[in-house]
């Protein structure tokens, strides 16, 4: 797929919550080209941050792109200090998105998010609505749940988990599942890694597909490094390294092998 390197205009960017921020740039050329699941990637103003940062796209309206951050380390918090009117490199559409073709009218998905894995599960939430599928939407939080009220907009049945109790279920987003007997045609799913492998093992189980969006560490963010390497087997059995950046970073849960070193 062509790659754009563009140069986005900062039109707001805020924080939503604790240490996350939702920063929406305007670009026409970046909405065009944007597809649900995939991530772009932002070149900083420090030149010593010499590698771009991989971020989920959340939200795509007309000429306007929006994506939630979590502040975690030097690169996201130089983000952070972004204001209106600013100019941002970055270069995207980059990796494969979520595959919706096999979703009919009338089904039902399950979308589970967990923490900064929430974000992209908002454009996925409003184009499976739009389809006339019914859509479950899962989101488990450390503590302080965002983005609830624009997922509840974009036609999700939402339900709400957090570890420490403060908000909504006491518990993790697959006991709240378990707990209230929910269950649909398909999955998708984003967040840590100990979420994706438990509710990819409960799915499976159900003999029901799911796709996962898996967020290795990345190097180059493009294909060059082999710095995010994960291991997937394909239906004969084969097993082949996969860079999330360019081959994912949505995978089949049925294809990725866990425990590979
Ligand atoms: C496909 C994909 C989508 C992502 N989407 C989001 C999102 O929507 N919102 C969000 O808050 N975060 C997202 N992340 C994680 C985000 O990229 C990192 O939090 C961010 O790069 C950290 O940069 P930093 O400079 O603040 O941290 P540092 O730890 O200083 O980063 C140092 C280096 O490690 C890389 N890195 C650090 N953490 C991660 C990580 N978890 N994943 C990949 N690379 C990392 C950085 O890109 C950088 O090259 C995504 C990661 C991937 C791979
Ligand atoms: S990050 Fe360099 S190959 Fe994926």
């Amino acid at each position: 797929m062509e790659k754009y390197d563009l140069i986005a205009r900062v039109l707001s960017n805020e924080s939503i919550a604790e240490n996350v921020y939702q920063i929406t740039l305007e670009c026409v050329d970046a909405a065009l080209c944007a597809k649900c699941g995939q991530f772009v990637n932002l070149y900083l103003k420090n030149e010593s941050f010499l590698l771009p940062r991989p971020i989920s796209i959340c939200w795509i309206d007309g000429a306007k792109l929006t994506l939630v951050y979590g502040v975690t380390g030097k690169g996201t918090k130089e983000l952070s200090a972004f204001e209106f009117g600013d100019q941002l490199r970055m270069s995207m559409p980059q990796g494969n998105g979520y595959d919706l073709s096999m979703m009919k009218e009338g089904q039902t998905a399950m979308l589970v998010g967990g923490g900064i894995g929430v974000p992209p599960l908002l454009e996925l939430t409003y184009l499976l609505s739009q389809k006339g599928i019914k859509v479950i939407t899962v989101i488990g939080f450390q503590n302080e749940p965002f983005l609830m009220k624009p997922l509840l907009k974009a036609g999700a049945d939402l339900y709400v988990a957090t570890d420490s109790g403060k908000s909504g279920f006491h518990g993790t987003v697959l006991d709240l599942i378990e707990q209230e007997n929910l269950s649909a045609d398909a999955y998708f799913a984003c967040g840590p890694k100990p979420m994706l492998r438990a509710l990819t093992e409960y799915v499976l189980q159900q003999e029901k597909d799911i796709q996962i969006s898996m967020e290795e560490r990345m190097g180059c963010g493009y294909g060059a490094c082999v710095g995010c390497v994960c291991t997937i087997r394909d239906k004969s059995g084969l097993e082949m390294k996969k860079k999330v950046c360019k081959d994912g970073p949505v995978f089949w849960g049925s294809e990725v092998v866990w425990d590979a070193r």
